[in-house]
């Protein structure tokens, strides 16, 4: 089941929830600093030992001071006008994330709107691909959370997640 709100995610009290990390893993601004913030200095410590992560990769870590048991720092791509492949790693960026979800046994995960931030990606076009790979995912996770940051970023996933119902027919 997919649940749209407006939240924090870092106070999410779920398995896991997804970091818009950038290459080096070592934090950053908007949810990234907040999770790095929540989860505490060793979140970092750990990340370390990762040696960073691809764009439209998945790393898992431990939750630490955070609610959530574990962190899966995702990376998601810069906007740069749509014609440098951002649709397809900005997918892979959601659909690596629920595969590592899958084989750490986790069956309750929050995401925010990845790239749609410091990154640009435009929030319409984001929440299609955000919502098109959790509909794909959707019956292998107990619950799946959109944690948007704003009641603007609420309106446009209801808004797309009512297309994709009327398109099921
Ligand atoms: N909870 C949920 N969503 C949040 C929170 C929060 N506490 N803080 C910010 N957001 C939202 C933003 O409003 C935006 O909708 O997360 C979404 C992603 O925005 P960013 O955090 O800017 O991430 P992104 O656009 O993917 O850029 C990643 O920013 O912080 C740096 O280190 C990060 O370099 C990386 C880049």
């Amino acid at each position: 089941m997919i649940k749209i709100l407006k939240a924090d995610i870092t106070t999410l009290q779920v398995d896991a929830i997804v970091n818009a990390a950038n290459n080096s893993l070592l934090g950053g601004g908007g949810v990234d600093g907040a999770i790095h913030r929540a989860a505490g200095p060793q979140l970092r410590q750990y990340n370390q030992t990762l040696g960073g992560c691809p764009t439209g990769e998945a790393r898992i870590s431990p939750g630490f001071e955070l609610p959530a048991r574990y962190v899966i720092s995702t990376v998601g791509p810069v906007w740069h006008g749509g014609n440098q492949g951002e649709a397809g790693l900005l997918e892979n960026a959601y659909r690596n994330s629920f595969r590592i979800a899958q084989d750490n046994g986790i069956e309750t995960i929050a995401f925010p709107a990845i790239s749609t931030g410091v990154y640009a990606y435009p929030k319409e076009q984001a929440a299609r691909i955000a919502l098109g790979a959790m509909k794909d995912f959707e019956n292998k996770f107990e619950q799946i959370i959109v944690a948007c940051h704003s009641e603007g970023d609420v309106e446009i996933y209801r808004k797309i997640s009512k297309e994709f119902e009327r398109a099921k027919g």
